[in-house]
């Protein structure tokens, strides 16, 4: 007997495992591009299928899961999943996916190395030498700021807000956290956090680092008022997503001197960053690469690829954020 294989676009070149993954059991469609799909192109490919494992820079809206009738499961690679209008999917019995634990580490990694790289200003120092520029030793020569012994505030603490915790304990930090969900004594306890107002945290930080999802409460959860109220001394750290600052206000702030510096690895508008942004010396500029790894990509792949199988199955996924399309409502 034939089995047929169902219909799946893939938006991105992928790990190969989780190609493979794939390519046993679905019929795939893969984006030929190396780049991001166009809308026309995206809802072209979507028509015929029964899946699509997309990326946080496809934005799936009604429109384009209406261009799909057959549309079963939308599987997204990354942990975030803004770029899916999930109510939309709901309503449409849709069942949306995200790659969830597999890139905490790997981002809390990243989340350091541009915490570390924006204090003792690596960039421009690897810029230094390779213009030349470096003569000999100078007391006066290229200062930054120090990290260990100092105040980190984390702005959520979920998965990956926990484990850049943990790796401020290496540098004897004392570290507050902001959330709207307090963690048990026990969590605090274990992880040597200190609960605070959010204003708080922002006035008492040397390092601000953001970890919330974006949300219509955490869009410009950064703006001029809360940039006031940081330390000039201070860094702002955000490797989340970049509609949670301000990024006009944050430009203003560099610039003026209202905060010491920056380090991004998301921005407002991307692939686009805001005017001015650019020319800064005080900010260090990542192209969102938090989970970056040869491994954690490949984990996040085969991850996204087993959601879309078992979805495309009639099972609940592993990591499915609309459950209730599987279990109905109130199970
Ligand atoms: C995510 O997964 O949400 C990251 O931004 C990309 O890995």
């Amino acid at each position: 007997m034939r089995i047929v294989k169902k219909k799946v676009l893939v938006t991105r070149r992928l790990p190969d495992e989780a190609l493979r993954l794939l390519d046993d059991t679905c019929e795939v469609e893969l984006n030929p591009y190396d780049r991001v799909m166009t809308r026309d192109e995206l809802i072209e490919g979507i028509r015929d299928k029964e899946g699509i494992l997309c990326l946080l820079t496809d934005t799936i809206t009604a429109e384009v899961m209406d261009a799909a009738v057959h549309l079963k499961v939308i599987s997204n690679y990354a942990v975030g999943f803004d770029n899916v209008d999930v109510k939309a999917a709901t309503g449409r019995g849709i069942v949306v996916t995200n790659t969830p634990g597999v890139l905490t580490e790997t981002s809390a990694d990243l989340t350091w190395a541009l915490l570390m790289a924006t204090a003792r200003r690596i960039v421009e120092a690897d810029a230094f030498m390779r213009n030349g520029k470096y003569t000999g030793w100078g007391p006066m020569m290229l200062l930054g700021g120090d990290v260990y012994g100092k105040t980190l505030g984390l702005v959520g603490m979920g998965r990956i807000g926990c484990a850049v915790a943990r790796r401020a304990a290496g540098f004897n930090m004392r570290v507050l956290y902001y959330d709207v969900n307090r963690l048990s004594e026990d969590e605090e306890k274990a992880l040597n956090l200190e609960y605070s107002g959010f204003d708080e945290l922002l006035k008492e930080a040397d390092f601000v680092s953001l970890h919330v999802p974006l949300l219509p409460s955490t869009r410009h959860l950064v703006g001029a008022r809360e940039l006031s109220l940081m330390k000039p001394t201070s860094y702002l750290i955000n490797t989340s997503r970049g509609p949670v600052v301000d990024e006009k206000a944050l430009v203003e702030a560099l610039r003026s001197g209202k905060i010491a510096g920056a380090g991004l690895d998301v921005y407002e508008n991307e692939p686009e960053m805001a005017p001015g942004l650019p020319e800064l010396e005080n900010v260090v500029l990542l192209p969102h690469i938090a989970s970056a790894s040869v491994e954690t990509r490949t984990k996040m792949g085969i991850m996204a690829a087993q959601n879309l199988i078992a979805g495309l199955r009639g099972e609940l996924p592993p990591n499915c954020v609309n459950p209730e399309v599987v279990s109905g409502p109130g199970c």
